[in-house]
């Protein structure tokens, strides 16, 4: 329970079948209120559409209606200021703001709750809820982009050893990477705006489970939220998590990618490759080695992933099983969900922050990338060029590449004569193709390495920046 106290025994809206008290444990153990109070601006937004609603249909009377408004705008008022008392007895958000606004309007206050179930309305409310969500972590998403677009441009021309299985592989430059980097989120961006439209739809109206009696206009109440459209049926409407499971699944995939980004800060900032300076504010010290800069921001963002992991797991789990319609079960969604967003929204924002004060350390980077005999294909590439089969060439290269082992030395240490002795098409041109510079220039296509498809990238980039904000 956070924030706020709690008040004990207050009459139980649905107490009147009942003989017996609810034993205290099993109220604590049942109660939500202690997480969902979270929901309360949105459990607001959702009763006054829903009053209006009512209204309109003649099935309140305009007074009723309005002092419901009003009453309830005073409520998240309250709770805003840390003046509202969330009683346990009560349950949940919802049962705690009814109880206050008939408290505060009297029978008006009652009457709210026509035509609706709770079932309708929670599932509403995380809808509303994260549908706002979804839109701060698309925008963090595009933050963190734009962050990368800026460093690709700077260090478009910055050449780093490109890895496979973690082995030098090509030369690639920063300005590529970063943009991998970019392509990566601009999918991540996708699939939670793809979520987002199957969040959007509106189960209020459909009641405990079956729909009402009442005449209600479900279309009035989904314009007035926002909503695309009301859920066209209403069992699935009260059961469906779907979209939580959904969001949480866009969710998991940008957390892996976080965490992937992390690892590779981590390999790079460490002495060993030595590519990148993290800036102090964003590392810590050891409290027993004084030489320590350790890159925990990454590493954190590379731990929390797991637990994202795992609030999807939990979710999917908890529907694997639940029969039509509501279950109690469905109350398990919150914890995850919100942890989801908070870990997500933290991390979104730090890495950002983060990447923004990187420093490239281009000569550590330059030096990696001559070693390892990076610029190995480029001669494979210059010999068929000169007319052999690649497969050949790969032969020939491969026994130089062995001298150069052998010798500890790169194959621009090799002389034009010995290199002649593996090949003798090879002639004094073949030292501009196995420069660094040479081998990113020459992969000059829609989606290579050179730095005039890097700023290629980086101009198509600004332009989606610009004009898909979300
Ligand atoms: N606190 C409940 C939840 O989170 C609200 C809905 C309760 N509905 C019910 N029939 N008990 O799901």
């Amino acid at each position: 329970m956070q924030h706020q106290e709690l008040t004990q025994a207050t009459h139980k809206p649905w107490a009147g079948r009942f003989n017996e008290p609810t034993d205290a444990f099993v109220e604590a153990f049942t109660a939500s209120v202690g997480f969902d109070q979270r929901l309360y601006r949105h459990d607001i937004q959702g009763s006054q559409a829903h009053a209006r609603m009512l209204a309109r249909q003649g099935i309140l009377s305009d007074s009723e209606c309005e002092a419901i408004i009003q009453g309830l705008e005073r409520i998240k008022t309250r709770i805003e200021q840390g003046d509202f008392a969330w009683s346990v007895p009560l349950e949940d958000v919802h049962m705690n703001i009814e109880a206050a606004l008939t408290a505060e309007i009297g029978d008006a206050g009652k009457r709210l709750h026509t035509g609706r179930s709770r079932n309708d309305q929670v599932a509403t409310d995380i809808r509303l809820w994260l549908r706002e969500e979804v839109d701060h972590i698309r925008a963090a998403v595009r933050r963190l982009q734009g962050v990368l677009v800026e460093l690709a441009e700077r260090e478009a021309e910055t050449i780093l050893p490109g890895f496979t299985h973690l082995q030098a592989a090509q030369p690639v430059t920063f300005g590529h990477h970063m943009m991998a980097w970019y392509e990566m989120l601009e999918r991540d961006f996708e699939r939670l705006g793809d979520a987002r439209r199957r969040i959007n739809v509106m189960p209020l109206g459909a009641a405990a489970l079956a729909g009402t009696s009442y005449p209600i206009d479900r279309h009035d109440t989904a314009e007035q939220l926002g909503f695309e459209r009301p859920a066209a049926n209403s069992l699935d409407a009260v059961s469906d998590r779907d979209f939580a499971i959904e969001f949480s699944a866009a969710a998991a995939i940008l957390s892996m990618h976080l965490s992937r980004f992390s690892e590779e800060l981590i390999l790079w900032s460490s002495a060993q490759f030595g590519f990148i300076t993290l800036s102090d504010a964003f590392c810590t010290g050891s409290s027993i080695m004084p030489q320590k800069k350790n890159p925990d921001v990454p590493e954190l963002l590379r731990g929390k992933s797991a637990r994202v992991f795992g609030h999807l797991i939990a979710l999917l789990t908890l529907m694997k099983a639940q029969p039509l319609a509501y279950n109690k079960d469905n109350q398990e969604d919150k914890e995850p969900l919100f942890d989801i967003v908070d870990t997500l929204r933290g991390g979104l924002k730090v890495f950002a922050d983060m990447m923004g004060a990187l420093r490239c350390n281009r000569e550590r980077m330059r030096a990696a990338a001559l070693q390892g005999f990076t610029t190995a294909t480029d001669l494979a590439d210059y010999l068929v060029g000169k007319g052999l089969a690649f497969r050949d060439a790969h032969e020939i290269v491969g026994r130089a590449v062995a001298l150069g082992v052998e010798r500890d030395c790169d194959l621009t240490d090799l002389s034009l004569e010995e290199l002649r002795r593996f090949s003798p098409v090879i002639g004094e041109d073949v030292f501009a193709v196995l420069t660094l510079e040479g081998s990113v220039a020459a992969r000059d296509h829609f989606g290579g390495t050179a730095p005039a498809q890097v700023r290629a990238a980086v101009a198509r980039a600004r332009e989606v920046l610009e004009s898909r904000l979300l």
